[in-house]
């Protein structure tokens, strides 16, 4: 039944600060420095055992051995420069990768701790970038030239065999792609390599097909496009062993420096050099060899190739999630999805947040509109487990993430009155019944019969205690129903039609780990956490609706799960 695939890579880390005194960085600005430090391995993930608070000095400490990595000044603190950092385009490998690691950080080149025992590598393309339309060959040679550069500087050798049995396969990949690793679209992570190993999937590299990857190695600024030569070299350098590296000038650089030249005259960055050579060694000249150039297999001549620069799609900007107001919040199989505009975020049943940073809803469902602008209400409908999107006069069904042939229906079909939008929908945990909402009124459906119950519209009134034009309404795996709208939510228990005393409270400080977002309510309820009057401490732990999570999918762990 449940067939919804994993999404995106980090936990968000609870971070516990006393309200924003002068000086402190907004809240916004906190929870995407928190996201990228952990995602990036500057910050452990939660523990889920002891609910592990971020502290402030622990943010500190990480920020500075960023800025460290990064070659910017340390100064600890998450300024405009550290954030553009962020924001630059990379490789999605974590920089710190454990935390032992993480105290014997060397300035050198570092390894991953995994290398091949043999030095005779074998490599193959599965698939070739299908918007950038850089033609195959092309593809190909750029690769090979990559592989080349690692060759020459040590004892290895590459020889492209095609087929799935190669140890090094090629792949050209969006979004979700069958490795738990999905990819973000255009811009941020480009590409990600496995460490070598045993498992099929070690040494595999992995292009995100939605940058527009090009060929141009004369450009000298970055823009129009990203240069696959250059992405290359860096990914293979993690396929055999290497890990990220701070030396400024190092190919192993976790930040997309832009084009490094023609392929066929590449040499690597000495820092890297040294590095290969001290997995593998270095190249063994043969009796009568004059030069340590092994001839190389024919390949065609890349300085005869054009230069390729199509032209780059524009990335939708993502919303914020501290200011709520959310378009559509559903409860599917268990799961939270909060939606907002072209996005969403996804809480798991143990109440952690997949992500901070929200997922684009069009790569999840496929089969919405092109044009969607904001989805009105979502809801698993009862009787199949269906997914049912309403956007304006229209619904979408969907089977787990694809969309069934004949969507999208009119909601007339339902049985509502013409010009009608339902703005909120659930089913309503106390009865199993559907309940949809516009503005001041409501319906109560029947979803085996698929049609509205007579009797209906009756006014939201009847449910004490919340106003009219909510954004949307759950029921909860704790019995509880949900309303939202704006920044506030109201809790209903069980059966009752009147909304809990205590609510409204802040929906980014219970359900989207914004610390620090205003209180909706003056008396924190029992699972709202405490705050001491003077704001030096903190109990953070009550500031998520429940304990955090039980499992360990901190995805970026990959060097070792799949070791
Ligand atoms: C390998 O490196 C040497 C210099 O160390 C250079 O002369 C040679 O052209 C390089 N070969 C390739 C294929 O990069
Ligand atoms: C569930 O109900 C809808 C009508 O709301 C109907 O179209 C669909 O076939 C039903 N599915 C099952 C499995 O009964
Ligand atoms: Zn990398
Ligand atoms: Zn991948």
């Amino acid at each position: 039944m449940l067939r919804l695939p994993a999404l995106w890579l980090g936990l968000g880390t609870l971070l516990c600060l006393p309200h924003s005194p002068a000086g402190r960085p907004s809240t916004q600005r906190l929870s995407k420095g928190v996201d990228w430090l952990t995602r990036y391995g500057y910050l452990p993930p939660p523990d889920p055992m002891q609910a592990r608070l971020q502290t402030e000095e622990g943010l500190h400490d990480a920020v500075r051995m960023m800025q460290k990595f990064a070659g910017l000044q340390e100064t600890g603190i998450l300024d405009d420069r550290t954030l553009a950092m962020m924001d630059q385009p990379r490789c999605s490998l974590p920089d710190i990768i454990g935390t032992s690691e993480l105290m014997r950080r060397r300035k050198r080149y570092a390894h991953s701790g995994s290398v091949w025992p043999v030095k005779e590598l074998t490599w193959s393309v599965r698939s070739y970038p299908q918007a950038s339309g850089l033609p195959r060959d092309h593809v190909r040679t750029l690769l090979f030239y990559a592989l080349q550069a690692w060759a020459n500087a040590s004892a290895l050798s590459f020889r492209e065999a095609p087929g799935a049995g190669a140890d090094i396969l090629v792949q050209f990949s969006r979004s979700f792609h069958e490795d738990g690793y999905p990819f973000d679209g255009p811009g941020s992570t480009l590409a990600h390599a496995f460490f070598p190993g045993e498992h099929p999937i070690s040494g595999d590299t992995h292009f995100d097909d939605e940058e527009t990857w090009i060929y141009d190695p004369q450009a000298t600024q970055q823009g129009g496009g990203t240069d696959l030569f250059a992405v290359a070299v860096h990914e293979f350098g993690h396929a055999l062993g290497l890990a990220h590296s701070s030396t400024k000038g190092s190919i192993m650089m976790p930040y997309y420096q832009g084009p490094v030249g023609l392929p066929h005259l590449y040499r690597l960055p000495p820092d890297d050099a040294l590095g290969i050579q001290t997995l593998y060694g270095r190249r063994q000249l043969h009796p009568g060899e004059d030069s340590p150039a092994r001839p190389i297999p024919t390949q065609p001549r890349i300085p005869d190739l054009p230069p390729h620069r199509p032209t780059q799609q524009p990335r939708p900007p993502a919303p914020d999630r501290c200011q709520a107001h959310f378009d559509a919040i559903a409860n599917i199989r268990g799961e939270v999805f909060f939606f907002k505009k072209k996005h969403f975020w996804r809480m798991q049943p143990a109440r952690n947040l997949v992500s901070l940073e929200p997922a684009q809803t069009q790569r999840f469902w496929m089969g919405l509109p092109p044009d969607l602008g904001a989805i009105d209400a979502v809801y698993e409908r009862s009787n199949d487990s269906k997914i049912i999107f309403f956007i304006g006069q229209h619904f979408w069904v969907f089977t787990d993430t694809r969309v069934d042939p004949g969507s999208p229906r009119p909601i007339t079909d339902l049985g509502l009155p013409e010009g009608v939008t339902v703005e909120a929908a659930f089913v309503w945990g106390h009865n199993g019944k559907t309940y949809l909402f516009e503005s001041s009124h409501y319906w109560r459906f029947d979803d085996r019969a698929g049609n509205v119950e007579p009797g209906y519209p009756r006014p939201v009134t009847l449910w004490k205690g919340v106003p009219a034009g909510l954004d949307d309404i759950i029921s909860w795996n704790d019995g509880s129903t949900y309303f939202f709208k704006g920044t506030q939510y109201w809790r209903f228990l069980g059966g009752s039609v009147e909304a809990e005393s205590g609510y409204p409270r802040s929906a980014p400080q219970d359900w989207m780990y914004c610390p620090g977002s205003p209180t909706a309510s003056p008396a924190p309820g029992p699972r709202g956490g405490s705050r001491e009057p003077g704001g030096g401490q903190c109990l953070c732990s009550g500031a998520l609706p429940g304990p955090l999570p039980a499992f360990l999918t901190w995805a970026l762990a990959l060097a070792w799960a799949l070791r």
